[in-house]
């Protein structure tokens, strides 16, 4: 959690502080609880505060605070409440370091309790900032600013992604341990970030860091040496690590729609489209997860939130064909022990969740085969993977996981069918059936404006349609801020039930019609309930409907992706939350 950016430029007159709050911007989805900038020209100078990014841009005049290497954080406070003291850039004593920090750091009490007794003066409750004064104290002892950072880095434990400058040259100097950090390299700026699209306006050019790696980026090219990185003391060859990305910059802006979360929704079908084609294009690596399923005593799916949906329904396609297949929740991964004989697949839109990466951990060393399917290439989880698939969602900057859930879920659908030697040519229409349920947006809107006035629902739905139903509760919870839960509809009976008194909402998704879901609706409606129902090619009687004609029905899930997101958003919109920032939450959990 947590987003940061470094800029360090060329140009005279340097860089304003406005183009590291637009990159912040496109960060803010990784915490937004205060946000902060160092500047260092002739002077290092810090302006921060508790708020979100645009708070800030309202505070302070951005455009005169300029220098030629900038530092940029946007928080999810872990170490002390949001506050403008805890917020970073954090700062030595003698206010000639900057930091900003991403991720935890386990040592940092007795860290910080050895530095006041040597005179260090802190003023915040983070963790953070004992890394400033770290480097002050090894530069103190006569290190050079480089190896005073490095000493820093092996002094700490715990998680990171850190950027510092050091009065004294015009250099950022990073450190990764699970956090992610990406080099962007322009043509007279470079850029350093926890994610891709906040330089993507400016470049496509990445260079990306993996864990232990320390070293620094001027602002000149990597031919020339602009980046240097070390492992272990060992110098990395950064000219073979150079890749061109192909996302292009508008999908990190909001193009006119009110938030990312709608516009990110109305870009499923293409992103259902180009995550079939990419897969496609990419067969190779397809067939080869599939024959690691295949040979598998047991496949273990693991992911967290939405992710584990999309898998927990993979589970139940898997398991209907015989297959041993079993959905783990990734932050529980330690109930399960597995063998040479497993694979594990690991779901993760982001491919960053700590979860999803401690449980790849422990499966990997008990000599599972890793297979996963993230949407972001190069990122952690893909590589420590045996084989990486890709949705080809584009970048999805709102909270709420939307097109990149749907992705996931017709990319499920393709290796199911290659599993069953089925042909998969019929997902080459995938998109279709997306488009095509998106045209009832209308409806799910109504039903989100009725939602929008309840505190309590239930979702419920049976075989394939409960995950969605999970879905569908998980949205509405977390955007529209309802108290919504998903059931099996027959386990209603064992107990939700007793909630359901005159008017409560009851919204049922009815993807396979034959399952029983019809008793559960009168039950429900003699109770009193406000019946609701997304229902695939038949009617199931509720008070009220939305009906999709879905030809194929193999294809149902990505009718009813679109239109639980639109409800959910519509909600939101209604009850006046930011669903693109709902709060206590961040995109990219990086915590346990
Ligand atoms: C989705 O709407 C949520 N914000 C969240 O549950 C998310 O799906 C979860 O944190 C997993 O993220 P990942 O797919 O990036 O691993």
């Amino acid at each position: 959690m947590c987003g940061i950016i470094g800029i360090v430029t060329k140009r005279r007159e340097g860089q304003t502080a406005e183009i590291a709050v637009e990159c912040l911007d496109r960060l803010s989805y990784r915490g937004y609880d205060s946000v902060g900038v160092a500047t260092l020209g002739d002077n290092l100078e810090v302006v921060k505060m508790k708020g979100k990014v645009e708070d800030f841009s309202h505070k302070f005049d951005v455009n005169s605070i300029r220098g030629k290497v900038i530092l940029g954080h946007t928080r999810w406070a872990t170490h002390g409440p949001p506050t403008d003291y805890n917020a970073h850039p954090h700062t030595d004593c003698s206010n000639s370091i900057a930091v900003v920090h991403n991720g935890t750091i386990e040592n940092f009490r007795e860290l910080k309790a050895e530095l006041e007794m040597l005179g260090h003066k802190f003023k915040s409750q983070t963790d953070t900032e004992i890394i400033p004064h770290l480097i002050e104290e090894f530069k103190r002892r006569g290190m050079d600013s480089f190896s005073a950072f490095k000493a820093t880095v092996n002094a700490i434990e715990g998680t990171y992604a850190i950027l510092a400058v050091i009065r004294g040259d015009n250099r950022i100097y990073f450190a990764k341990k699970y956090n992610p950090l990406v080099i962007g390299i322009g043509e007279d700026t470079n850029y350093i970030s926890s994610d891709i699209p906040s330089f993507l306006p400016y470049t496509k050019t990445i260079v990306v860091i993996s864990d232990d790696e320390v070293g620094y980026l001027t602002a000149d090219s990597p031919l020339n040496g602009g980046v240097y990185i070390e492992h272990k003391g060992e110098k990395i060859e950064v000219n073979d690590r150079i890749k061109i990305i192909n996302w292009d910059a508008e999908s990190a802006s909001k193009e006119g729609y009110r938030h990312f979360m709608e516009k990110e929704i109305m870009e499923s079908p293409r992103s259902v489209k180009e995550t079939i084609s990419g897969l496609l294009a990419d067969i190779d690596e397809v067939m080869k997860a599939v024959k690691i399923l295949k040979d598998s005593r047991r496949i273990l799916i693991v992911g967290a939130g939405t992710s584990y949906h999309a898998g927990l329904l993979f589970s139940i396609l898997l398991q209907r064909e015989g297959i041993n297949a079993i959905p783990v929740i990734a932050s529980e991964y330690y109930n399960y022990r597995t063998s040479t004989d497993d694979s594990i697949l690991a779901i993760s839109q982001s491919g960053e969740t700590l979860d999803v990466r401690l449980a790849m951990g422990k499966f990997k060393a008990e000599g599972s085969k890793i297979i996963s399917l993230t949407n972001v290439i190069y990122s952690e989880i893909s590589r420590q993977s045996d084989v990486s698939l890709y949705t080809s969602a584009g970048p999805e900057i709102g909270v709420a996981a939307t097109k990149t859930f749907t992705s996931q879920v017709a990319s499920l659908l393709l290796l199911w069918s290659a599993i069953k030697d089925e042909d998969f040519s019929y997902l080459r229409n995938a998109h279709i059936v997306v488009e095509d349920s998106l045209s009832l947006s209308g409806k799910a809107s109504a039903f989100g404006e009725e939602l929008a006035k309840q505190s309590n629902a239930y979702f419920l739905g049976r075989g394939l349609s409960l995950p969605l139903a999970m879905e569908a509760a998980l949205k509405v919870k977390e955007i529209a801020y309802i108290h919504s839960e998903a059931y099996p509809a027959g386990e209603s009976k064992h107990g939700p039930i007793a909630l359901v008194t005159q008017g409560f909402p009851v919204i049922f998704i009815n993807g396979e019609e034959d399952l029983g879901l019809q008793d559960n609706v009168q039950e429900m409606k003699a109770r009193g309930s406000k019946t609701y129902s997304i229902s695939i090619n038949k009617s199931l009687n509720t008070d009220r409907e939305i009906l999709i004609k879905v030809n194929d029905k193999r294809l149902f899930p990505l009718a009813i992706a679109p239109l639980i997101q639109i409800l959910a958003y519509r909600s939101a919109v209604i009850k006046g939350t930011d669903p693109d920032k709902p709060r206590n939450l961040a995109k990219t959990v990086t915590v346990r």
